[in-house]
């Protein structure tokens, strides 16, 4: 395995479209274990394969505790519900917050690694975490989705969560 660059906001490549995977073989393998890799040293709640320089729809999404990260390839999302209002960022766009509205339920239907479909609800953390990684893979970045950015302070206080 292996830490591969994460590009981050001025490269173009973040604005593209992903293709899909066609191909469930050992090259694919060895990037999903180096995104996981990445995505932890990088200690993110989840990473896009564009992130690191390839156009394919593959993301991971480490925001379940003491779970091991989900691997998601070809997503799409089936249903959302709700809405929230949260801090999101990426590790594309290093110290930038902003204040991004995202459902609180969302299922998604994935190819595994392998090419095995299944389906998986998150709610909260996880269902933003479903949003802004397939976003990604359709060359959408959150902040094209903020209300607003937020400061360093807003940030620390939580006082951007009162109005
Ligand atoms: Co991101």
């Amino acid at each position: 395995m292996a830490i591969r660059n994460i590009v981050t906001e001025e490269d173009e490549i973040l604005t593209k479209p992903c293709r899909k995977v066609e191909r469930f073989d050992a090259r694919l393998h060895t990037l999903i274990d180096d995104m996981k890799e990445t995505l932890k040293a990088a200690e993110g709640a989840g990473l896009a394969a564009p992130q690191v320089g390839v156009l394919r729809q593959i993301c991971i999404i480490d925001a379940v505790e003491g779970e091991e990260p989900l691997e998601l390839i070809n997503p799409e999302i089936l249903s959302a519900q709700g809405a929230q209002a949260d801090a999101e960022g990426c590790l594309s766009f290093p110290d930038q917050w902003a204040l991004v509205e995202r459902p609180t339920k969302v299922t998604v239907r994935a190819q595994d690694r392998f090419g095995n479909w299944f389906e998986r609800t998150g709610e909260d953390l996880t269902a933003r975490c479903f949003c802004h990684e397939i976003d990604h893979l359709h060359g959408v970045v959150f902040l094209s989705k903020a209300q607003r950015m937020l400061t360093q302070e807003e940030l620390e206080s939580g006082s951007y969560k009162e109005g």
